[in-house]
Formats: structure tokens, sequence, C-alpha cells
């Protein structure tokens, strides 16, 4: 994951000494995106494809960027459906999600999607159901929740354990003598995403080969003729130490050694990532409008706040930055500064939760510097409660790909 900070700060440089309001602003870059996700796809071995799970970053010059790379959009709803079928005609999608509704399983026949992600008996009932009025066959693919043994869990689980998400393991046998009397669904694989902020790339390997001995098991058992293993997304970023990240190249490595041994001729292994592909194209900036002691504690109050960009507090961390120095000062009374500090950065709401880092050491912040938060393109914009206090919506730009 590149981050190309001198392109990013100077475009803010340039956006702030136009601007005649304290800045606040997404940046996304463009280029670092496109390499980003080429590399992955690139790098992930023969019988491997590489979706994008779009609920992570939906806007279009994100999706535009990623839909040549990709081998798909993954979507989680009517809506996100209909917006990737409005911009992307021709771009295969999956869907995923529970609580589908009947007009969403309806619209995404119609749309014909790749395959659909089904949760629960009851949903595959109402899928046969309606696909079965339409004259159509679905294809779908069943999201189990398995126990895998010594499953090493990390801060965000969706299965391993009990949770709404998949069809629990244990009525497996159900689901498929029901499918067997139901020729309008179309049984194409398996589906699972047991967690997300995986950070351990030994711990996904050993996970995913356990999701392909399982599903072999059920294909013996059961005589079933699949074409497809979704794995699901789940890698994480490394908010808390930056420069530990996900180390992919031994993910890709061992992935190729463990298809080569145990993949399943003819059953190809599909991902779904959404984090770790937009997570490092997206910058958060703020403004410094102030900056106070209170109790012996340094609060910097930036232009924005939680209400932008809700993912440090979504998920526990203090989120790292950079300050970037701006000299130009417009007042005839000294400049506040903390320097040599340890500091908590705030936002603009009436609320003690709308911190967005703190403890943090800084060597020196002014007014009117500007704090920049990378890792800020997934789960950021798109999770916030961006109407809250109806302050604007912050600048959004796209750095172009060259
Ligand atoms: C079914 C499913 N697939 C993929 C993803 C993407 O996960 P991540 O962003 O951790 O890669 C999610 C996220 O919640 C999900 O629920």
């Amino acid at each position: 994951m590149e981050l190309r900070l001198a392109e990013v700060f100077a475009s803010l440089r340039s956006a702030q000494a136009q601007a005649d309001a304290p800045l606040c602003a997404y940046v996304y870059d463009l280029a670092a995106l496109r390499r980003h996700a080429a590399n992955l796809a690139d790098s992930m071995p023969d019988g491997c494809e590489l979706f994008y799970a779009i609920k992570a970053n939906s806007d279009r010059p994100i999706l535009q960027t990623l839909a040549p790379l990709v081998a798909g959009f993954e979507v989680s709803s009517g809506g996100e459906l209909a917006w990737v079928r409005e911009h992307f005609a021709e771009v295969p999608v999956i869907f995923s999600g529970p609580g589908k509704l009947d007009q969403e399983l309806r619209q995404a026949i119609e749309q014909d999607v790749d395959c659909l992600h089904v949760e629960s008996l009851h949903e595959l009932q109402r899928l046969a159901d309606i696909a079965g009025r339409a004259g159509r066959t679905a294809p779908v693919s069943l999201r189990i929740n398995l126990t895998v043994d010594k499953l090493a869990e990390t801060g965000l689980m969706m299965g391993g354990k009990p949770t709404p998400f998949g069809i629990p393991a244990q009525q497996l046998r159900e689901c498929l003598e029901w499918l067997r009397a139901h020729p309008e669904i179309h049984l194409r694989g398996f589906h699972f995403h047991l967690l997300s902020h995986q950070l351990d790339a030994a711990a996904h390997l050993q996970l995913v080969a356990a999701y392909l001995a399982q599903t072999r098991r059920w294909c013996e058992d059961y005589g079933l003729d699949i074409d497809h293993i979704n794995v699901g997304g789940g890698i994480g970023v490394n908010y808390r130490q930056p420069d530990r990240q996900f180390d992919w190249p031994a993910f890709s490595a061992g992935l190729a050694t463990l298809l080569s041994e145990c993949g399943m001729p003819g059953v190809g292994v599909r991902f779904e990532f959404g984090r770790y592909i937009t997570a490092a194209c997206g910058y958060y900036a703020m403004q410094v409008i102030d900056i106070k002691r209170s109790h012996s504690k340094t609060f910097v109050v930036g232009r924005g706040g939680t209400h932008h960009f809700r993912t440090p507090y979504a998920q526990g961390h203090s989120h790292p930055f950079h300050v970037l120095p701006i000299d130009a000062w417009p007042y005839p009374f000294p400049r506040p500064e903390a320097s040599n500090d340890t500091v908590s950065i705030v936002g603009q709401l009436c609320t003690p939760k709308d911190v967005l880092a703190f403890d943090a050491p800084v060597e020196s912040v002014r007014c009117n510097d500007v704090l920049v938060f990378p890792y800020a393109g997934a789960y950021a914009w798109h999770i916030s409660h961006h109407d809250f206090l109806r302050h604007p919506h912050p600048a959004q730009w796209y750095l172009p790909v060259e």
C-alpha cells in the first residue's frame, strides 16, 4: 500500500491557499489506488478472482478506477446494486448481506447478478419462490457461519460464533435436502466471511485452508458439484502501527502453495476485499481552529470531526495523522501552538465522543496548520453521520490517474 504524501500535501496546500475558510476535505489518490489494486489482482494465483466490496467506498471515481482491474463488485443492498448497474452495466456483480427484501431478490434476478450469497433457509425459500414466478434460475452460494478450530479472533467477528450472519454449518444438510427439490436454485458454491481486520497473513492463510478443507468434505459427503468458493474479505489495515501492515507478498505466495497442494480442480476461489483495497488511497484533512489546555490535557480542535470521518471512533483507535505546516497567520495576536506535547485531536461536534486521535505525541502543531489523516479511503465518509449539527460537508477531490 503506497502513500504518496508529497502529492497529497501539495494539493492540500494549494486548496488551502485559495480557501476563504478553514479547510476540511477528503482527497483520494486514484493513481495509488490503481497501482495497489492492479498489484493485488496480478499477484493472485491462477484460479483466484478479486472482487471489490463497494460498501467500503462506492464513490463513482473509485469504482471507475477499479472496474477494469477487478473481477467485479460485491454489493450488499438494492441501493448498491442499482448504483453499480446505473454506471457499470456490464460489470459482474455478486450480492451479499443479511435481511434482503423480496424486492431486492427480484432486482438481483432481473439485473442478472453473477451470484447471490444466501443467508438462511428462509431467504433461500423466498428466492426460489421469486425465481420460480419469473421463470428463472437463481445462481447462489450458501453463506456459512463455520466454526473453525483455534480461530484467531480479530476485533470484528462476523462468524465462528453466534452472529446474525450466514447459515450455521449444522443447518447445511437441511438446506441441501431442500435444494434437491428446487431446481429454480442453482447452487454454485459456498461463501465465508468470518471476520474483518485481519492483520496476520499466516492466520488468514490458515482460515482459507480451513474453508477449502471443509468445502472439499461437503462436496464429497453430499455429492456436490460446485464451481467456486468465496472466502470473503477481511484483510485489515493497521491504523495503530501504520508501518506494520498485512504482509501481502507472504499471503499471495502462501496462497499459491496452498492452492497447488489443496485446491479443488474446477473450483475457483473468490475474494471480496473492501478495506484493504481502498483505505490507503484516501486522506481526511482538517485545518486547526483552536488549541486549548483543559485540566492538564491539550486539545486540538479541527474543522470537521467524526461526522465526516467516523473510522477512528467506530474502531476505537487513535488515528495516525500528519501535521502540514501552514505559515500564513492572519491575526495581529499570537498564534496558539502546542509543542513537544501529547494531544487529543477533536472535531466541532458538541459531544466528548468527537475524538479522532488521543494521547498523540506532536513536535509542533499550530492554529491554521492542516492535520492530514491517512488510511481514510474505506469505511470513512461512507459510514459517517454527515448531517449531525448541519455542518457543511467537506470538499472532496481526486488526484487523477496519470
Ligand atoms: C459479506 C462481506 N464481504 C466482504 C466484506 C468486506 O470486508 P473488508 O472490508 O473487511 O474486506 C464485508 C464487510 O463487512 C462483508 O460483510
